[in-house]
């Protein structure tokens, strides 16, 4: 088989991954092993020409853009924070759908001055904010960012927000509505060009298996 009929694509674990299994069944493609028993990084599938690379969810644009896989399964809000240069976002998929949102206690916003922000969403946080003439102080933090105002690190947080529950369950409100999140279908421009026959065939029964549904 030539380099240019191999199609590498890179998930991540969990609800990614779950949710893009129906979608890759519908194109004939099923992991030959399960990432949640594996320790395996590289997924051999029912198509000896596609394979998966398991990797961290704030990886996947960065693999994608340097061409270690082809195309990828990455959330809107992963790819904020990237910034999407040398990526092509080509189908929205619908999946881990959520809302990126400033959240606090009750009235956590309605302070004069700085207002300190503890996030891993650094880049979208400041943006937001920027564009509304907000002055604030970053807390850049890697996860459970509903902790933080509770132990006064900080005074909101943005993050994501599904049901609420996580929010409830530590006395925070949603505060402030930033973006609709979704995964997407990503690619790098040079697979676009030298594998474009292959990757253009996978996004095309992609997006048939979406229309169908
Ligand atoms: P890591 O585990 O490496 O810190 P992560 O927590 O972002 O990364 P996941 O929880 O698997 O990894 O989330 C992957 C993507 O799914 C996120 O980038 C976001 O787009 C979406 N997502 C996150 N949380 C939820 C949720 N509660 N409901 C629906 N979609 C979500
Ligand atoms: C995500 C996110 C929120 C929560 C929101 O965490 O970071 O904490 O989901 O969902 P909810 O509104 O339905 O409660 P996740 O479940 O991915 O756990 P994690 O901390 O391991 O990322
Ligand atoms: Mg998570």
């Amino acid at each position: 088989m030539s380099q240019s009929d191999q199609i590498v694509v890179a998930l991540s674990k969990g609800r990614i991954f779950k949710e893009t299994l129906p979608l890759l069944a519908s194109v004939g493609i099923e992991p030959l092993e399960d990432p949640d028993k594996s320790r395996k990084l590289i997924l051999e599938t029912s198509d000896p020409s596609v394979r998966l690379l398991i990797l961290r969810a704030s990886d996947v644009p960065t693999y994608v853009q340097h061409g270690a896989a082809d195309i990828g399964v990455a959330g809107k809000d992963v790819l904020m924070e990237h910034g999407g240069e040398g990526l092509f976002e080509l189908v929205d998929l619908k999946i881990a759908q959520c809302k990126l949102m400033v959240a606090g206690k009750p009235g956590a916003l309605d302070r004069a001055g700085r207002i300190r922000v503890a996030t891993k969403y650094t880049r979208s946080a400041e943006s937001y904010f920027a564009d509304r003439g907000r002055q604030i102080e970053l807390i850049k933090l890697y996860g459970s960012m509903e902790l933080a105002p509770l132990v006064d690190l900080g005074d909101c947080i943005v993050d994501v927000v599904d049901t609420g529950n996580t929010l409830r369950a530590n006395g925070l409100e949603p505060l402030e509505h930033i973006a609709e999140i979704s995964s997407r279908l990503i690619v790098n421009r040079a697979a676009q060009k030298l594998k474009h026959a292959r990757v253009s065939d996978f996004v095309e029964r992609v997006e048939q298996y979406l229309e169908g549904k």
